[in-house]
């Protein structure tokens, strides 16, 4: 067996370990404020989940320790495989196996948060996969169950391209895990209005979630 194969078999291995418990949702919170609108909506979201008893699981992106993408090349040379080994290693077995993925970020310069930045340039190696092995990261016998979702929140009352940073930036993300973006709900002048007194989040939440259990990219 050659290195590449090798580390191929080692890394499906940890990531099937790791995997056993992965979520039918995954949900990430993008801000660098562990109480502001983004973590509401994820909040109200798993909630929801919760009532309909659909396995979740949150990321809180300031909980984990992520390094930068060093660009270094290892994953080239070795599928699926980053060389760093810190908590992004998890983020991989979990977004490898998750059905349904949900952002959750906060406008910042026009792109997603920095720290959440982070987390997806990490996802090179996503990329890598497909564009130096041929090989998805992901399994694509259940692409057809899989969805994207994004909600964005910025300060300043709505303006244009306010959100088609996040947007561009987190589409690319679910093209290399095979997701659809089925929805980006967006709330602008938060800095004003928190997203908690406004009268349409309820509604745009129930939808969301109802669109998640339908499977609406199911039969595609
Ligand atoms: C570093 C930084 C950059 C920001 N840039 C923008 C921006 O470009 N456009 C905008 O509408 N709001 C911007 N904001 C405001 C945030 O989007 C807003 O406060 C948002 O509600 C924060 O999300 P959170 O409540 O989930 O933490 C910025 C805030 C920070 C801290």
């Amino acid at each position: 067996m050659n290195r590449e194969n090798q580390s191929e078999k080692q890394s499906e291995k940890q990531s099937e370990k790791q995997s056993e418990n992965s979520p039918e949702v995954l949900l990430i919170m993008g801000s660098h404020r562990a109480n502001g609108n983004s973590a509401y909506l994820i909040n109200q979201l798993r909630e929801r989940l919760n009532h309909h008893q659909v396995y979740n699981e949150v990321i809180d992106i300031n909980r984990l320790n992520i390094k930068h993408c060093l660009d270094c090349a290892y994953c080239k040379d070795n599928w699926g495989a980053c060389v760093i080994n810190d908590d992004m290693t998890n983020v991989y077995a979990l977004l490898k196996k998750a059905k349904t993925v949900v952002f959750a970020t906060p406008v910042y310069f026009n792109g997603v948060s920095s720290k959440l930045k982070v987390l997806v340039d990490r996802l090179q190696m996503l990329f890598i996969c497909d564009f130096e092995h041929k090989r998805p990261f992901v399994d694509v016998v259940n692409r057809a169950q899989k969805q994207g979702y994004i909600l964005s929140v910025g300060g300043a009352r709505r303006y244009e391209h306010q959100f088609i940073g996040p947007e561009i930036t987190l589409k690319l993300v679910f093209d290399n895990l095979r997701m659809p973006l089925i929805q980006h709900l967006t709330y602008d002048n938060t800095d004003r209005i928190a997203v908690q007194e406004r009268p349409e989040v309820d509604g745009n939440l129930d939808e969301m979630v109802k669109r998640i259990m339908n499977g609406e990219n199911w039969d595609e």
